[in-house]
């Protein structure tokens, strides 16, 4: 096991899922931009950095087939625990995701991050990152990014993040993914800190 995933395998063994510092008790603006992705393309979705987050249920309520990925094996499980699925609508995955991703699973129609990408501070762990995402969206699929915005926090979880402006999204990820819609986010957690973030939602035209 790598330190990166004993790090966060600790925070999920030792913490309530309601205390952390990006919790949501439901995922509203995540949800609220989804709307802007056509029903028939959304019904197979990655999650590149699950957590525990109750968005994956959500998806699944909606009728969506996921890949739930997480460093974390400690966060998969707890998932696991948490939700109600059959057993045909979920793909679980335990990698790293700013290494290749062993992408031997059906492509997805929509790839979903928040505060994940943030994490990744090498540039060439967002280039492998951006490769994955080119490897696993099919063409016209979906990227949702949501991600500390240039203003937010320089730490989560104990990490330092890359910080994100709509600009430097767009910088590491090309003109193959047409901007779709936008907006920023001050996102207050559990225990009152304001966090705010930059959503973004994209469209894959290769
Ligand atoms: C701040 S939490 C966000 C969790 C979830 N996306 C949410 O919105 O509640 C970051 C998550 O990304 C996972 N993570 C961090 N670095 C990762 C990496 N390099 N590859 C895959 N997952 C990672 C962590 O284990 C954790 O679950």
């Amino acid at each position: 096991m790598t330190s990166r995933a004993a790090h966060w395998d600790r925070i999920f063994s030792t913490s309530e899922d309601e205390t952390l510092g990006w919790y949501e008790n439901y995922p509203e603006q995540t949800l609220e931009l989804l709307q802007s992705v056509p029903k028939e393309s959304k019904n197979r979705v990655f999650l590149s950095g699950a957590g525990t987050s109750t968005l994956v249920q959500n998806l699944l309520d909606d009728g969506h087939e996921l890949v739930i990925n997480d460093i974390s094996q400690q966060a998969l499980d707890k998932t696991a625990s948490n939700i109600k699925a059959s057993q045909d609508q979920v793909c679980w995955l335990n990698q790293d995701i700013g290494l290749p991703i062993d992408g031997s699973f059906e492509k997805v129609d929509l790839w979903l991050d928040r505060a994940v990408l943030h994490f990744l501070t090498q540039r060439e762990q967002i280039e492998q990152y951006v490769l994955n995402v080119r490897q696993c969206l099919k063409p016209d699929g979906y990227l949702m990014l949501a991600e500390f915005a240039e203003n937010g926090a320089e730490k989560c979880a104990g990490l330092p993040v890359h910080r994100y402006s709509l600009n430097l999204m767009q910088q590491y990820f090309g003109q193959d993914f047409e901007l779709i819609k936008t907006f920023n986010y001050d996102y207050v957690a559990p225990h009152g800190g304001t966090r705010p973030y930059i959503y973004a939602l994209f469209q894959y035209r290769p």
